[in-house]
């Protein structure tokens, strides 16, 4: 894939068509260093399980992508939010911790797939960078700024926004999921929005997993859960993708 950046500093490193840790964010090769780096630079296997999941609930009518607002948390590469794009989504948000993710890999993933010279496109994109604790105003007033045409829900208005959250490998992290839970109740349209997420059932070492976040959703009790694959091909521990909605 072709990368392109606007960024000087980076788009040198970009055009050598590989980006790590290092050269972007100057912290050593790692695949996370907490509160730093969250691992959005690395391709996770989990990604690939969510757009494997979107792709059948699509082909199997459970799942309408066309014309929906689309919100990505933790995207990383983006490879979900950017397949939402492509099936038809009018506005995809990406979100990562790390702004550098944002503009070293995510902004020209998006454009090489989704803003190809040839392809007509009406679909509106954003990125946002900051932790779930806070991205909340963030998101929902990037929303209203960008679609007052529309019905979209905000938070002004005493709506909610996105018709579907979709996050991958975002829950390995104990400490977050209160934050991460929270800040998909004030984003996701209530009630119709839906959220799909992947990740390993357990992450040893950092004591989170798609188990440890279900626990949360279903003691708060606002939402029902349905387990849609369970992916176990040896590649990495047992890996999991649900999907939640308003009960
Ligand atoms: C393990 S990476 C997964 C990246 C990508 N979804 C994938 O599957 O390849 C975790 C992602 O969650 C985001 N993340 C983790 N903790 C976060 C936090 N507290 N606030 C905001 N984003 C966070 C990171 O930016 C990162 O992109």
């Amino acid at each position: 894939m072709t990368l392109h950046c606007t960024h000087p500093h980076l788009e040198q490193i970009c055009h050598q068509g590989r980006v790590n840790t290092s050269d972007v964010l100057g912290v050593k090769n790692s695949d996370l260093v907490p509160g730093k780096y969250e691992g959005g630079l690395k391709l996770w296997e989990g990604s690939l399980d969510l757009v494997k999941t979107l792709n059948s609930d699509i082909k199997d009518d459970r799942l309408l992508m066309e014309g929906k607002h689309v919100l990505e948390l933790g995207c990383g590469h983006g490879l979900p939010g950017i397949f939402a794009g492509l099936k038809g989504a009018a506005l995809v948000h990406f979100q990562d911790f790390n702004a550098e993710v944002l503009r070293c890999l995510t902004i020209p993933n998006v454009k090489a797939n989704l803003f190809k010279e040839s392809s007509e496109t009406s679909r509106s994109v954003g990125f946002y960078a900051g932790d779930w604790s806070e991205i909340d105003k963030l998101l929902l007033r990037g929303d209203a700024v960008q679609d007052k045409t529309t019905n979209l829900h905000t938070e002004n208005e005493g709506h909610r926004g996105y018709n579907i959250i979709l996050m991958a490998e975002t829950v390995y992290a104990l400490d977050s999921l209160p934050s991460l839970y929270r800040l998909i109740k004030k984003c996701l349209h209530y009630p119709s929005g839906v959220v799909y997420m992947a990740g390993k059932k357990h992450y040893f070492g950092v004591g989170g997993g798609t188990r440890q976040f279900l626990r949360l959703v279903t003691e708060d009790g606002a939402m029902q859960s349905d387990l849609l694959a369970e992916v176990t091909d040896g590649s990495s521990n047992v890996r999991e993708v649900w999907k939640f909605s308003f009960k």
